[in-house]
């Protein structure tokens, strides 16, 4: 066919209609102005939570500070008991103060844990639960590979950790919104979903950026929310970006190649081997996130 002739669906009419760009929708205009205006509600840090995100930032951790401050956030508490007795940290009794969780727990799930408990308030969104929790298990499942890998690289891998964890907060701070806002009340049939998932795609970089900056955690925090999608001479956001890849590798084989991954990132920061060992332990990682 001649390549300027129509196809017979448009010389009939029934072409479909290109998709829309996300910025084009109505769903996309609405909560990028709520976004803005300031509407959403974002999780806050109570006093104490936030002590101790200020003390994991310190180099050698003091866990009697910790214990100590946690000790007065029942809520902090609770959720670190809880982490300690899940089922892949149970060892024969439960733990039930904050000293005896983190001893079981040891130095580095501890921390781990501290984090997640800390920013635990982000992944609650009940009328997107399932979605919030797959965003919950594959940001720990990033956060555990960036520090990994910034832990090879001789970089702070607990502030990696965080970004990590923290890097698509923003499709929960948008699914926050689409909760309270205007959006509400929309019936969510395949349309609006489509569209509102195209549209956290498009904003959730810059809402976790702002929640970052609300927090008042490191920049690196929020650069990683802000830059993750693309390759950025950010050390934390180029960490989390190759993470993000992995875990999404282990969540759906198809949607991105292993090769890819090795291929593209192999020498600017670790070496063939050591991506490709990241590569395979991810379905790990993946499967004991799933326990906690
Ligand atoms: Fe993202
Ligand atoms: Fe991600």
């Amino acid at each position: 066919m001649n390549g300027s002739e129509p196809s017979h669906a448009e010389a009939c009419g029934t072409t479909a209609p290109p998709p829309r760009a996300p910025t084009e929708t109505r769903v996309h205009a609405i909560l990028a102005t709520e976004l803005r205006s300031g509407l959403a509600e974002l999780p806050v840090l109570s006093q104490a939570v936030g002590e101790v995100m200020a003390i994991l930032q310190e180099r050698e951790l003091d866990y009697e500070r910790i214990i100590a401050t946690a000790e007065t956030d029942p809520a902090l508490s609770a959720r670190l008991i809880s982490f300690a007795n899940s089922p892949i940290h149970f060892r024969q009794m439960k733990v039930s103060s904050v000293r005896s969780a983190l001893v079981r727990l040891g130095p580095q799930a501890a921390s781990e844990a501290l984090f997640i408990a800390i920013c635990s308030s982000v992944f609650q969104v009940p009328k997107f639960r399932e979605h919030v929790e797959q965003i919950f298990r594959h940001s720990v499942v990033v956060a555990r590979l960036a520090a990994h890998m910034a832990s090879l690289c001789g970089y702070n891998a607990r502030a990696v950790f965080l970004a990590g964890l923290m890097h698509d907060a923003g499709r929960c701070v948008c699914l926050n919104v689409a909760a309270h806002g205007t959006l509400k009340n929309e019936p969510l049939n395949e349309e609006t979903e489509r569209d509102l998932f195209a549209a956290i795609d498009d904003l959730h970089t810059a809402a976790g950026a702002k929640l970052a900056a609300d927090w008042h955690l490191p920049a690196e925090v929020g650069e990683a929310c802000r830059w993750h999608h693309e390759p950025s001479t950010y050390q934390h956001a180029r960490l989390v970006h190759i993470a993000d890849m992995i875990a999404h590798h282990a969540e759906d084989p198809e949607s991105i190649d292993a090769e890819q991954i090795v291929a593209g990132f192999a020498g600017t920061l670790l070496d063939e081997h050591i991506l490709m060992e990241l590569v395979e332990s991810a379905p790990k990682h993946l499967a004991t996130v799933a326990a906690l």
